[in-house]
């Protein structure tokens, strides 16, 4: 059998499938379903210095082989993260990768911090959240990425990956990777918007939501490509994969990890057939390990 792991900046995964933020929860609800510590990791929902209670509904609104959100980090806050769920977590034995969101750099810090006092195992830096943000994102700005980063860094005595919009470009990716990101993950979801026809009003109050799911796999898939090609931090492919054969593709475009979200509110299962669908795979084609194929496209 091939062996399934994966070290990703700093962080060594069982195999290379990972819950995507604000789409597992805790993983407290799937975990009625399956293990999650069969997963490589899980990302929290976005996590804040202080509980949020999110953007007013409508929150989702699906669209074409995509889904719209505009949950605005609803959260619990941190102490009550580490108090209330992180331990079950690290007791069913997941590997939790926190992820984070501050108003400011200092902020940003802070929540660094505190985490660092707690058993997560990474910290996966949210600086492109489309639902929250006046402006665009910190993560379409180099400069502003760059300070966020430095700030986080000085605090982080953990893996520090940095979660970065896919409008960010290779500037915004080399800026993290220079200010000490272990490694970045892309995409988060793209800025659309729906109308509802009979008010002719936008459907959502902020106007503008994340597009995620299948409609956008293609556009991330060249992100990816991209970045792989151009960093030497590893990069961790999210958007739209669906089953094992999108992972395989974001993994030959140069990923050493794959997160999961939108397909998981279609199957809940999804994750953990893409880690027996790609265990398959390597036991098919003999594949020892993911260097192999990894990066093939590039090649
Ligand atoms: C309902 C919902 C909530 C999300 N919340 C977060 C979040 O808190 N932090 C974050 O970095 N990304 C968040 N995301 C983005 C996903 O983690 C992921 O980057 C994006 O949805 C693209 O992947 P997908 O097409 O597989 O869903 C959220 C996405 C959805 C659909």
């Amino acid at each position: 059998m091939g062996d399934m792991t994966v070290v990703v900046g700093g962080l060594r995964l069982k195999n290379p499938v990972i819950a995507a933020a604000g789409t597992f929860g805790f993983g407290a609800e799937y975990g009625e379903i399956y293990d999650p510590a069969r997963l490589g990791a899980v990302c929290t929902k976005g996590l804040t210095l202080r509980p949020r209670d999110g953007n007013p509904p409508p929150r989702l609104h699906e669209t074409a082989c995509g889904l719209l959100n505009s949950i605005g980090l609803q959260n619990p806050g941190i102490d009550a993260f580490i108090r209330e769920e992180l331990p079950r977590m690290k007791e069913q034995g997941i590997t939790v990768i926190a992820n984070v969101w501050g108003d400011s750099p200092a902020e940003y810090e802070q929540a660094v911090a505190r985490l660092c006092d707690s058993p997560v195992d990474a910290i996966e830096l949210n600086v492109s959240c489309p639902n929250v943000s006046q402006g665009g994102p910190v993560g379409e700005d180099a400069r502003r990425t760059a300070r966020v980063v430095r700030r986080a860094r000085r605090a982080c005595t953990v893996p520090l990956w940095v979660k970065l919009p896919p409008a960010g470009g290779i500037a915004v990716a080399r800026a993290a990777q220079e200010e000490g990101a272990d490694a970045v993950s892309t995409v988060n979801t793209f800025r659309g918007m729906a109308i509802d026809i009979e008010t002719g009003r936008p459907v959502f109050a902020n106007v503008v939501a994340g597009l995620s799911g299948p409609a956008i796999k293609p556009i991330a898939l060249r992100i990816v490509y991209e970045l792989a090609g151009a960093l030497t931090i590893p990069v961790v492919g999210i958007g739209g994969i669906s089953d094992w054969r999108d992972a395989l593709e974001f993994i030959m475009a140069g990923a050493h990890a794959v997160q999961v979200g939108t397909a998981n509110f279609v199957d809940p299962l999804a994750a953990v057939r893409i880690v027996a669908g790609l265990e398959r795979y390597m036991d098919e084609k003999g594949i020892g390990n993911w260097e192999v194929i990894r990066g093939s496209a590039q090649r």
